[in-house]
């Protein structure tokens, strides 16, 4: 038997829409909350480099501090847990001997045996043709985390918005993202929506299969 029936996934996925209005008074429950967090430390990357950090933010302060640099949305305030995706600039070989370290650890194999991929990577990523624009190809991972966890709260009936109307220089002087090495790339609210968001009832407007997928 399939793990999710057809008819789920796509009931779900045509049940989440990015929520303009979330009830202040209902917040995710810590189970579904876990569950969700892990979902998004599973999210695939390139060579598997979690070139990354999500803030969560749920106090309230910090939120209201940075729902100006939000184009005033109210889903910062309003939402129950607000997520920063932010990527590591500038993947250094630190960053890269943290995950062969890790990866020596998890699948109890010797770090000696993995330096080729470690080589690799530095070759690419921190040396090579990749390094140049480094960051940009972070931010490309990050979105993966991005689609991965929208998709995975929908399942679990969780409401989002994907928020990229910010300004992302002032949540890295909000949250002193800089001097971590880190930027901000793009956010994520996730709570519940409001009885009378407008927007939920709302038709899904996509192009039509034929104009976006093309069969060899
Ligand atoms: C990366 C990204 C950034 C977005 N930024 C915002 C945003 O700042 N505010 C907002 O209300 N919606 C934002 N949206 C929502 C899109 O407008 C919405 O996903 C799109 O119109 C499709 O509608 P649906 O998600 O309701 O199906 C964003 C969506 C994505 C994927």
């Amino acid at each position: 038997m399939k793990p999710v029936s057809n008819v789920t996934v796509l009931q779900q996925l045509g049940w989440r829409y990015a929520t303009k209005k979330f009830d202040p008074t209902h917040k995710i429950a810590s189970e579904d909350w876990k569950t969700l967090e892990q979902a998004l430390l599973l999210t695939p990357s390139s060579y598997g480099l979690q070139p990354w950090k999500f803030i969560i933010i749920t106090d309230p302060a910090k939120r209201a501090e940075l729902r100006p640099f939000t184009w005033n949305q109210p889903q910062v305030t309003d939402c129950s847990h607000f997520i920063v995706f932010t990527i590591r600039k500038n993947i250094d070989p630190g960053h890269v001997q943290r995950l062969i370290d890790r990866t020596s650890e998890v699948r109890q194999v010797p770090a000696t045996s993995i330096e080729p991929y470690k080589q690799m990577m530095l070759s690419d990523v921190v040396h090579g043709p990749r390094s140049l624009h480094a960051n940009e190809w972070a931010a490309r991972q990050v979105y993966i985390a991005l689609g991965n966890f929208m998709t995975c709260a929908a399942m679990l009936g969780v409401d989002t918005c994907p928020i990229e109307g910010f300004e992302p220089p002032r949540y890295d002087q909000v949250l002193g993202l800089a001097h971590k090495g880190l930027a901000a790339v793009v956010c994520c609210a996730a709570g519940y929506r409001a009885d009378d968001d407008k927007y939920a009832p709302m038709s899904k407007v996509r192009f039509k299969a034929e104009d976006v997928v093309e069969r060899i």
